[in-house]
Parts: C-alpha cells; structure tokens; sequence
C-alpha cells in the first residue's frame, strides 16, 4: 500500500508538472506572436490619423494667421444684416478642447451663402487653428485668403481689365499689365506739380464730373496720384521702404503689381495724410464718392482685413452700381468681393 502510494504520488507530481510547462509554453507562444504582428485595432487608429493630416492641410495650418486680432472689429454678419449666418449657432458647439474633431465633425461651411466647396480643405484647417469661429467668419476670412499671412499666398488678378478687378496683398497684377483705355487726366483736375496723370477713361470721366459737383458745393478736389505703372511701383515702394524700413512701408505701400493704381481706376485726392479726414473735401467725398462710382478703399480700423492703414485720401472707381452696394454693405472691398464677386 505504501509503495502503491509513493507510485501514485510521483505520478501525479509528473502530470501536474508537464500541464505547467503546457500552459508556460503556449502562454509565450500567444505573447510572440502579438509582439510579431501586432492587433488589428491601434493599426486602423494609425492610418486614420495619417489621412486626416494631409499635406495640403499642415501647409495650410502652419502659414495661417489668427482670427483673435479681428474679433474686436464689429463682424461681417452685424454691418450686413441681409447675409445670411445660417452657422453661427455652430460656434458654440467647437471649444478649444475638442479642437480638430469638433470643427470637422460638426461645421457645415456649406450653409454659408459664399461658401467654395474647392476651399473646403482650407475652411476646415482654420477652422482647427479658431475654435471660437462662427462657420460664416472661418468661410469669410478664407474666401479673403486670411488663413495666409499678408503676401503669403499670391494668384493673379482675376480679370484685370474689369471695373470690379480685386487687386491686394493677395492678388497682383503682371508685371508688364497697362490697362487698355488710358487717358489723361484734364488740365484742372489735378494739382500743379509740373506732372501729368493718367487714369481709365471711365474714371476720369467719373472724377470730372464728380469734382464738378463738389466745386458746385463749394468744394476743391484734385487728383494727387493717379495710374502707376509696375515700374513706378516698384520705385515708389523701394523709396518708403529704404526711408521707414519695410514693415512700416508695407503698412501704407503696395509692393509692385499690388498696387491698385496699377489698375488705372485709384485715385488719392488732395492730400495724402491722415490730416485728410478733418476737412470738408473728405466730409463731402464720405457722402457723395459712390454716386460718381467712387468707394474709400481703406477705411478707418480695417488694416486687418485691407492689409493697409487707414487712407482717407485714396479712392478705387468701381461703378456707380457697385460702389453704391459696397457702400450699403458697409464693408471693405476686399469682403465684398470674397462674399459677393468671388467664383
Ligand atoms: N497706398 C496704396 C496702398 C498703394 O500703394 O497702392
Ligand atoms: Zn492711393
């Protein structure tokens, strides 16, 4: 019995032992081929966050300026009560914490009445970098090309030769552009410098007629500056960027080909210094420049927005029809034309 037992213990002892080194065995064997290949799931999470980070997007990301500088300014959809801000109440939903997912996720851009679809890329990235932005603000500033620093992003002039042309910080004309139909200003229309100016012979038609009234109201304007060409530009530019230095240059200068005066249709009048508001010149200009076609294109506050400091002096013909609606809006050219003039 007792030889039995030792037996039978042995056994028991053996058999217990081999079902462990079974379970060590088969335990590492399941651990090597995790390590080897790894799971299904983390790899799926990998390949979506790389699809979601496009180059077109970091490019986009990285050279974008920041809404909060602008958010002071009273906003498009407060001067504009006929737009639409079918997405405002969106904004509320995209706090900072949920950044990224939230703006892709939830914000429908489309809704807004000037929203590209080929902007869509660009509309979600700003979207990720001003959490706080309402739908219509994001679609706004990127139709504008805010998401890019000032000269940071350069296409040509859409139509150069049209009335309406947008030429900015963000547009430029060709270096060797002239527009077709200029025309000299007439004797009596400008200062006595010993210069001449040139203007499209729609302006020039414009100003005449309305420096005409203004005399007739007991008020003196003359052309100061009128066409220039890229080369005069370029002189220009060069000269207040050598005596100021080129971020106060780029404050009240365009570089060439960036220059409205390019375009043969700006004009500044009297007298190019912010002196220029206080006088009856401007006082009448503020009332009457969009009855003749004439709009400020650089108004007070809206560096942000125009790329320039306030010019009370300088003023872009644009067509009775349109600068009448510019000056309804009462909104910068360069949002009306990313709202309205856009394609
Ligand atoms: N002063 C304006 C911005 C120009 O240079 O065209
Ligand atoms: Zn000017």
């Amino acid at each position: 019995m007792a030889k039995r037992s030792k037996f039978f213990y042995r056994r028991v002892i053996i058999v217990i032992t081999l079902i462990m080194l079974l379970f060590i065995i088969i335990k590492g064997l399941t651990g090597l081929v995790k390590t080897l290949f790894g799971d299904g799931e983390s790899e799926s999470e990998t390949s979506t966050a790389t699809e979601e980070s496009s180059p077109a997007i970091e490019n986009t990301a990285s050279e974008a300026t920041s809404l909060e500088t602008s958010q002071s300014e009273t906003t498009p959809s407060e001067t504009t009560p006929s737009e639409t801000t079918p997405s405002e109440s969106n904004s509320s939903e995209t706090t900072g914490s949920t950044t990224e997912t939230t703006a892709e996720v939830n914000m429908n851009f489309s809704t807004v009445n000037f929203y590209k679809s080929r902007l869509d890329a660009r509309y979600q990235a700003y979207a990720a970098l001003n959490p706080n932005a309402t739908a219509y603000e994001i679609v706004l500033k990127v139709n504008m090309n805010l998401d890019y620093a000032f000269y940071g992003m350069i296409e040509s002039v859409i139509k150069p030769e049209s009335l309406s042309a947008l030429c900015n910080k963000y547009y430029a004309l060709p270096s060797d552009f002239t527009p077709g139909n200029l025309v000299q200003v007439t004797d009596g229309y400008y200062v006595n410098d010993g210069k001449s100016y040139m203007l499209r012979t729609e302006a020039e038609e414009a100003f005449k007629q309305m420096a005409n009234k203004a005399a007739d109201d007991g008020v003196s304007l003359k052309i100061i500056s009128a066409y220039r060409s890229n080369n005069y530009q370029a002189n220009l530019y060069e000269k207040y960027k050598n005596n100021n230095g080129q971020e106060a240059a780029d404050r009240f200068s365009a570089r060439p080909g960036h220059s409205e005066h390019e375009t043969g249709l700006a004009i500044d009048i009297n007298d190019v210094s912010q002196a220029f508001e206080n006088t009856d010149a401007f006082k009448w200009l503020q009332s009457h420049a969009h009855e003749f076609g004439f709009i400020l294109r650089y108004p007070k506050g809206k560096e942000h927005l125009t790329g320039y400091m306030y010019e009370p002096w300088h003023y872009r013909y644009l067509g009775t029809a349109l600068a009448t609606k510019v000056l309804n809006a009462g909104i910068t050219y360069d949002e009306y034309y990313a709202m309205q003039l856009l394609e």
